[in-house]
This record gives structure tokens, sequence and C-alpha cells, in this order.
């Protein structure tokens, strides 16, 4: 008996050492300051190639919209993958229901290291694991363009997800095996730019 009680405390010892750790583990990581000293002014005529670069529209736009209705990025796409559906949100300038309100810091953490303004793990759903790689400055000009875009009233349905894929905090687990800005190419200077040609 005393040794069973023994290893049963051992274990539970171990385990609450091991969800302390996990926790610590998966806490989200912003940007640092040298980082967000880069983000420039923004410009908006450069920030609609890296928004048709980055291909938001293929997600976010109203789904079954047309033309230029496809800027009005109301979200609410089903993305049906194995892990449950995920639903791309209102990133319209709405300030309520969309990103509006959001800084260009804000936008910074959301793309480079795919961290909501209140703290939370976005999904790797949204492609965050290849914005990484981008430079501030071009986010700054992606921030400035969407600030030229319409406000779109109505938030988009919530992810439906399964059990444990649910649990936000546990991208932060996957987010230290994967998420990486490196490794960059440079092109060199003068090479045409393969989205305005
Ligand atoms: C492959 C589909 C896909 C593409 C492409 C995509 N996104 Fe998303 N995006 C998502 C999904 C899914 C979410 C929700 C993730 C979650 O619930 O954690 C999201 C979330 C966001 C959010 C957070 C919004 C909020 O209210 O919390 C922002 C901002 C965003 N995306 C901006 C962009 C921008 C800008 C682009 C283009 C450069 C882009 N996305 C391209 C799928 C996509």
């Amino acid at each position: 008996m005393r040794l069973l009680k023994k290893l049963v405390g051992a274990a539970l010892v171990l385990g609450a050492a091991g969800a302390v750790a996990g926790w610590v583990l998966s806490a989200p990581v912003r940007l640092d300051t040298e980082t967000l000293a880069q983000l420039g002014p923004g410009d908006a005529a450069r920030g609609k190639r890296i928004f048709y670069a980055g291909g938001c529209t293929s997600c976010h736009a109203k789904p079954g919209s047309q033309g230029d209705a496809r800027l009005q990025l109301a979200g609410g796409l089903e993305l049906k993958t194995p892990f449950g559906t995920f639903v791309p949100p209102n990133i319209s300038q709405d300030a309520k229901d969309g990103i509006g309100a959001w800084s260009v810091e804000d936008l910074a953490n959301a793309m480079m290291k795919g961290v909501s303004p209140s703290g939370e793990h976005f999904y790797p759903a949204f492609p965050y694991a290849s914005y990484a790689r981008m430079k501030p400055a071009d986010i700054a000009d992606l921030h400035a363009f969407m600030k030229t875009l319409p406000a779109v009233a109505g938030k988009a349905p919530a992810n439906s997800l399964g059990f444990p894929f649910n649990i936000r905090r546990g991208i932060g687990l996957w987010k230290r095996l994967y998420l990486s800005d490196q490794p960059v190419v440079s092109f060199p200077e003068g090479t045409p730019d393969p989205v305005m040609a």
C-alpha cells in the first residue's frame, strides 16, 4: 500500500509539473520592439500588391462573391479539414465585427506570430507560418491598403473543431516546433516583380 501511495504521489507530481511546463511552453509570443520599429508609415499602393500576393480574398471574401465584391472581407467560407471546420473571420474595416480598430502592430502580431490583440493563438489555417517571413514594412503597407477597403457588418460563424483541437493554447506547442521566420530567399535588386508584371 505504501509503495502504491508513493507511486500515485509521484505520478501526480509529474503530471502537475508536466501541466505547468506545457502551460509555460505554450505561452503566446509577440513581436519584439526591434521588429515593430521596422513597420514604418505604410504605403497603400504597395500594400495592394501584398494583399493579392497573400491571397487574402481566397479565404476572407464573402463566399460566392464576384469581382469588386470580393473586397468585402466578411469571411464565412467553410474550410473543412480532418480537425474540424475552420471559418475565416470578418477582416473588413468594421470596427466591431472586423478589424477596423486594429493597429498596424496588431496586424503584424497576427500575421507574423499568429497572436491576436487579446493574446490568443490563431490556428495555422490562417497561413501565418508563411506570412512570418514577410518584411515588417510589407505588413505596414498591407495595413494601409486594407484601410481603403469597405467595412462590412456581421460576424462570420465560429470555427467548429473537436477536442483537443478546440483548445487554442495548445497551438503554442505546435508553434514551438513549426513557426519560424526562416529561411528567406532574397532576389537581386532589379528582379522583375512577378505580381505586378
Ligand atoms: C487559407 C485561408 C486563409 C488565407 C489565404 C488568409 N487567411 Fe486570414 N484567417 C484564416 C482563418 C481560418 C482565420 C481564423 C484563424 C483562427 O480562428 O484562429 C484567419 C484569421 C485572420 C485574422 C484574425 C482576425 C480576427 O478577427 O481575429 C486576420 C487579421 C487575417 N486572417 C488576415 C489575413 C490577411 C491579411 C490575409 C492575406 C495576406 C489572410 N488573412 C489570408 C484563413 C486565411
